[in-house]
């Protein structure tokens, strides 16, 4: 494969920093990835060096892309929601950068995963309005139409029934408070019904590791819109942080 139709992901998350080569052509990883545990404390400074050590393992020297799960907006990142707070109003972009030696794109890492399920997963070809709700420690959200993003939605973090939804529907809601799907699928009901009555999805694609057991909860989430599973599941994130920055 020749190189250019190659580009590089690195999805950082709260316990592991995971990267890989892309064939941007196929949607796929060229390569088996890579993963570190995310380093504690999450400082900027050590997980710039953990990108480090990932990139030089695959001997990668050009442009690459990089999550991040909280807001990030122009190359900085803005919230923590459930990172280590010396992040809030980080130049992450900068950081990456001169700790690695190699030029960087910084997204979202729902945001990230939602260009990627659009691109060559559950959404392909789409091109009405398609909103990617990651359920994991937190939950994240994309909002895509005719392909295009609108970054940083952060539809994880409105109110609904008084709470801050993802501290209710999230996944590790679900295992904290050891909900049935049933009870979960309720909560998950209460959620989406506030988030389609603002944005008016056309298809809501379902990421995070919940996902794979899509089946036994799916049945108990009333609500109007179509409900899918995404496609590219722990590889979404890499993938579409590579298609980012090779877009940038
Ligand atoms: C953050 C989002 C992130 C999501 C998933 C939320 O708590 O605010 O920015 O996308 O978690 O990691």
């Amino acid at each position: 494969m020749s190189r250019k139709h190659l580009g590089f992901g690195i999805d950082i998350g709260g316990s592991g920093i995971k990267g890989a080569p892309v064939d941007l052509h196929k949607g796929k990883l060229a390569d088996e990835r890579m993963r570190i545990d995310t380093p504690k404390p999450s400082t900027p400074e050590a997980v710039a060096k953990v990108v480090g050590e990932i990139l030089d393992h695959f001997d990668w020297s050009g442009e690459f892309g990089c999550t991040f799960p909280a807001v990030v907006q122009h190359g900085r990142t803005r919230t923590a929601a459930n990172v280590d707070p010396s992040w809030i109003g980080a130049d992450a972009r900068g950081i990456l950068e001169s700790a690695t030696g190699r030029t960087a794109l910084v997204v979202n890492d729902a945001d990230a995963a939602g260009v990627a399920e659009v691109e060559f997963g559950a959404a392909a070809g789409n091109k009405g309005v398609v909103l990617l709700a990651t359920l994991g420690t937190g939950i994240g959200s994309a909002l895509i139409t005719h392909g295009r993003l609108v970054p940083n939605t952060e539809l994880g973090h409105i109110e609904v029934d008084g709470h801050d939804a993802e501290s209710r529907a999230a996944d590790s809601a679900r295992e904290r408070e050891e909900l049935s799907w049933e009870d979960w699928g309720g909560r998950l009901t209460r959620y989406f019904r506030a988030v389609e009555n603002l944005v008016w999805p056309d298809l809501i694609v379902v990421g995070g590791g919940v996902s794979k057991k899509f089946d036994r909860w799916s049945p108990f989430v009333d609500i109007r819109t179509e409900i899918v599973p995404a496609h590219l599941l722990n590889e979404a994130g890499i993938i579409g942080a590579a298609l980012l920055a090779h877009d940038d």
